[in-house]
């Protein structure tokens, strides 16, 4: 079929363990206002008063959030499946005309970190490489002075008009080589902000599609007017930086169904990743409920007039957390009769580990929080 497929970002990193976590108590309720840029330096451990908020975009099948570095302001992707924060940056020895970088030499807290370097490769075969350094870096009003920030200047990614890199918010640190060559650990930004914050956490709320309300993300903070019903807590899987949980089982339309394929029943969040990635029995026994619904190459299409889809709920560490938004994923195919064919948001994954991404968190609000070891779960407010 004469069609380019849709974007199935997959920013996935690579594999690394978690740091050791303590329990934490439960998060605080509410936030007050934050003047800009105070740094977490003036707040010792122990005045846990500080929280932040920032919108958050979908842009061509990435979520993007604006982060300040130094004094300059770009969007970079907002990436739960990985842990590094990079940027591309005037380092890169290609043309950056028309593109977002980060330029250093206009930056007078920047400093490099001698002969360090990071290189990451993700799910999708993109990737980049580049030198370290550390800088300010300011997300919802909250700074960390000396966060440490790839500066890229290696492909296999090239720069982008609407975005400027990425920013990994995996649990633990982040991994990268120093002037010896050697992996060594960096704290990321969340793990330097949250001693600051009343609660370690953040918070995502990506309503998205017609009639969305804004996206965006808390630090610190759960708001109650952004989710229906009660917080559901469910504990993550020891081992893995992923934000990953066992899901055994699920409902389609009310009818309960166990995981059988021979896999982890597990699955992860992961905002990197644009659709919702399921084992093939979950997305069969899903588009077997739509009329019309087949696999076209191996992606489940359906009917662009089909305006009902069967229930889904999907087992998140327990929880049945429903999937109601963005299962139409926009045009697939034309027939020469007029017939119009549509993608579908839910398609399957090879992988023994599924990876819910933003159309599961279109129909989810989900709190982070590495410390206590858990994600908490509701319903979204569309
Ligand atoms: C980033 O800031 C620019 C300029 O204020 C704004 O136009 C854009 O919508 C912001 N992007 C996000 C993701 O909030
Ligand atoms: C650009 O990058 C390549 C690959 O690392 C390197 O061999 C080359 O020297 C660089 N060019 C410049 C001008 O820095
Ligand atoms: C970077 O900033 C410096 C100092 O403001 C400026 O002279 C230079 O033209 C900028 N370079 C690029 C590539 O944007
Ligand atoms: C980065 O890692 C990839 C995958 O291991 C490798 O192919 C590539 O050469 C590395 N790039 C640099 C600049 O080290
Ligand atoms: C249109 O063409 C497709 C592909 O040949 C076929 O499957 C479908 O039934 C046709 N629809 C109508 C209304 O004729």
């Amino acid at each position: 079929m004469a069609r380019i497929r849709p974007l199935l970002v997959t920013l996935l990193g690579l594999l690394y363990s978690a740091a050791a976590v303590a329990i934490e108590e439960q998060p605080q309720a509410r936030s007050f206002s934050l003047p800009a840029a105070r740094t977490s330096e003036r707040y010792p451990v122990g005045k846990r008063s500080i929280t932040g908020t920032t919108n958050a975009a979908h842009v061509d099948g990435s979520i993007l959030v604006n982060i300040t570095l130094g004094s300059q302001t770009l969007p970079v992707v907002f990436d739960t499946g990985s842990s590094i924060l990079w940027v591309w940056s005037t380092y890169y020895n290609g043309s950056l005309a028309g593109d977002l970088y980060y330029n250093i030499s206009a930056s007078t807290t920047w400093a490099q970190l001698p002969g360090y370097t990071f290189n990451i490769s993700y799910v999708d075969g993109s990737g980049v490489s580049g030198v370290v350094g550390t800088d300010k870096v300011t997300i919802g009003g909250l700074t960390v002075t000396g966060a440490t920030l790839g500066a890229a200047n290696l492909g296999p990614s090239a720069p982008s008009t609407f975005k400027a890199g990425l920013i990994g918010m995996e649990r633990g640190s982040m991994s990268v080589k120093n002037s010896a060559g050697n992996s060594v650990t960096r704290n990321t930004w969340m793990q330097n902000i949250a001693s600051s914050l009343p609660s370690p956490i953040f918070a995502v709320y990506l309503p998205w599609g017609s009639g969305a309300a804004q996206s965006s993300i808390d630090f610190g903070y759960i708001d109650s007017s952004k989710y229906t019903g009660t917080l559901s807590t469910v504990p993550l899987m020891s081992g893995t930086a992923r934000w990953q949980f066992t899901s055994t089982s699920y409902y389609v339309n009310g009818v309960h169904y166990s995981v059988t394929t021979t896999t982890s029943g597990q699955a992860l969040i992961d905002t990197g990743t644009t659709l919702l990635l399921v084992y093939p029995e979950i997305a069969a026994a899903f588009y077997a409920a739509v009329p019309g619904a087949y696999q076209d190459s191996g992606e489940w299409v359906f009917p662009c007039s089909t305006t009902t889809f069967p229930t889904l709920t999907l087992d998140v560490g327990g929880v049945q957390a429903p999937v109601s938004h963005e299962i139409n994923w926009g045009p697939w195919a034309t027939f020469a009769n007029g017939t119009k064919i549509c993608d579908g948001g839910i398609q399957t994954t090879s992988r023994t580990t599924m990876t819910f991404g933003d159309v599961f968190l279109a129909s989810n609000y989900v709190v982070f929080n590495d410390a206590a070891s858990t994600i908490q779960i509701a319903n979204i407010v569309f």
